[in-house]
């Protein structure tokens, strides 16, 4: 790794310069936060996890239609991507009633919603991540009106395909939590696609059986066999974990 420029380091991954112009590689670390960075831990093996799940996410979307910033997996670890300016907005989609919402509006978790939200955060640790309404969005510039409609849309693809994924493997998806980038090569450099990653660290999936949560709340809320959750949901996707080139 040392040979690599770094970019940024984040909370769970950090960003290289890639091999050639406009790309950057993605390295995904075993570490875990929460509450905005007050709960630190690690999880073993989750980096392995997120770059494979994150890889046969990226790859079926593109099949759909849905660009992405995914080129190729490296790495047990590491994945190649295009280069995008992303675009400062949490994007979540709840299809159920869990976490912020549930403790915002003191509504049980586990409650069904008539219909998916799709709702906006501003990217901004030292403010907490606020919700932002889309008024502000295209207030504050951090948006255009073409690219929210273009974001929202993709996004009601993506949670349509995705449910019936992991509905297929017996997880429910809950909610989850998409980031959108302005491909740094793209027409204008306004060419829209999903980037950062889709793992069990920032989406909720339940057994459908059981019940039981089997994503990054097991750490959130201590509640203890996450290794073997993340493990869990890779096995039912089909992705092998074996040791391909840890260092
Ligand atoms: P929330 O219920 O805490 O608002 O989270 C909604 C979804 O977004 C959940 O699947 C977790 C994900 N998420 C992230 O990926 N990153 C974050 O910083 C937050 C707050 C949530």
């Amino acid at each position: 790794m040392s040979q690599k420029e770094m970019l940024y380091e984040g909370k769970a991954k950090i960003l290289y310069k890639g091999p050639k112009p406009n790309t950057i590689i993605q390295y995904f670390k075993d570490d875990a936060t929460a509450f905005n960075n007050v709960k630190k831990g690690t999880i073993a093996g989750k980096g392995i996890i997120n770059n494979k799940v994150t890889e046969l996410i990226m790859i079926r979307l593109s099949q759909l239609g849905i660009p992405t910033h995914f080129i190729e997996r490296m790495s047990d670890r590491e994945q190649l991507c295009h280069s995008v300016d992303i675009i400062p907005l949490e994007v979540i989609v709840r299809n159920t009633v869990a976490g912020s919402m549930a403790k915002t509006f003191g509504i049980e978790e586990g409650t069904r919603l008539p219909n998916p939200i799709i709702e906006f955060s501003l990217k901004d640790d030292d403010l907490g991540d606020p919700l932002i309404p889309e008024n502000h969005i295209l207030a504050l510039e951090l948006a255009q009106e073409d690219e929210l409609i273009e974001i929202m849309d993709m996004t009601a693809k993506i949670n349509v395909f995705l449910r019936g994924l992991f509905a297929a493997i017996g997880l429910e998806l809950i909610d989850f939590k998409l980031e959108f980038g302005r491909l740094t090569d793209g027409e204008d450099g306004h060419f829209i696609v999903l980037a950062d990653e889709f793992s069990p660290d920032n989406c909720r999936l339940w057994d459908y059986e059981t019940g039981e949560k089997m994503d990054k709340d097991r750490f959130r809320r201590d509640l203890g066999g996450v290794e073997e959750a993340y493990q869990e949901v890779a096995r039912r996707l089909g992705i092998s974990l074996e040791v391909e080139d840890e260092e």
